[in-house]
């Protein structure tokens, strides 16, 4: 029964506390994932504050005092306790060092147990395959380590290059929200991309395996 007290749907009672310790870094076939630190200020500057990365995120360019007290709040987050939270990490490039990116999950809530993944890239990284290696490695970290049943990614529809990494992860576009919300001063069709926890087994192996498919590949969006 929805929303019957003390249980999950999928009959899990509620005093089992799921909870994300992960151990870094996390290694993928061709990043690290970190937490990201001081250190990595003039590099997170480097794309966070250009109007062209930030043109389809829910944040302004940012300057470097922002980023300051992004690293010593929100971005010091390294474990997932409750709903609510979010953790943020730092894409680098295993062979060189370099930061291109970070990635985040939210954990939206314990009951449902929901999340949503999203990826921003320095441009001057972008087209290798980078930003979907990473929000793979979020994936696993929310249905194989946290337990989430649903993950999300909320789009603007003219964000082509974001939409095909949720198609290339295998994430299935659920919905289309014409002019949902007022987002920088004009009206944004939101799409919407999901996976359950019973698709993703398919999408961990695929993309684990190294089979990197075309955004138009149609096996990606088919669960
Ligand atoms: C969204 C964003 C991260 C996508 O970056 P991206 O570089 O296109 O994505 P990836 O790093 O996964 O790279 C995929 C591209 O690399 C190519 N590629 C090259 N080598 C590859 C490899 N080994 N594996 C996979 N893809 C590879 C792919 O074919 C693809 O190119 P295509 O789209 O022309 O087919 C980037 O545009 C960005 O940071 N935008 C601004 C922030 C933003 O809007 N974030 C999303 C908010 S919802």
């Amino acid at each position: 029964m929805r929303g019957a007290a003390g249980w999950h749907d999928g009959g899990v009672p509620n005093h089992v506390q799921p909870q994300l310790r992960p151990g870094y870094p996390i290694r993928t076939e061709r990043l690290l994932l970190r937490p990201l630190t001081v250190g990595d200020a003039d590099a997170l500057l480097a794309y966070r504050s250009q109007p062209d990365v930030c043109r389809y995120v829910p944040f302004e360019p940012m300057d470097r005092q922002l980023i300051s007290e992004r690293l010593a709040k929100q971005w010091a987050t390294t474990t997932l306790t409750d709903e609510g939270q979010a953790v943020t990490l730092g894409i680098e490039l295993a062979r060189s060092g370099e930061l291109v990116g970070d990635v985040v999950l939210f954990w939206h809530s314990r009951e449902h147990r929901g999340g949503e993944i999203g990826y921003i890239l320095n441009p001057d990284f972008a087209g290798h395959g980078y930003a979907t290696e990473a929000a793979h490695a979020m994936l696993r970290l929310g249905f194989d380590e946290l337990g989430l049943h649903r993950i999300v990614a909320r789009i603007d529809e003219r964000n082509e290059a974001s939409a095909n990494v949720a198609r290339r992860l295998g994430m299935r576009q659920e919905a289309r929200l014409i002019h949902n919300e007022l987002f920088k001063g004009e009206w944004s069709t939101e799409l919407g991309f999901a996976m359950l926890a019973g698709e993703w087994p398919i999408h961990r192996v695929r993309l684990a395996n190294g089979r990197q498919p075309r955004a138009t590949d149609k096996s990606a969006t088919e669960a």
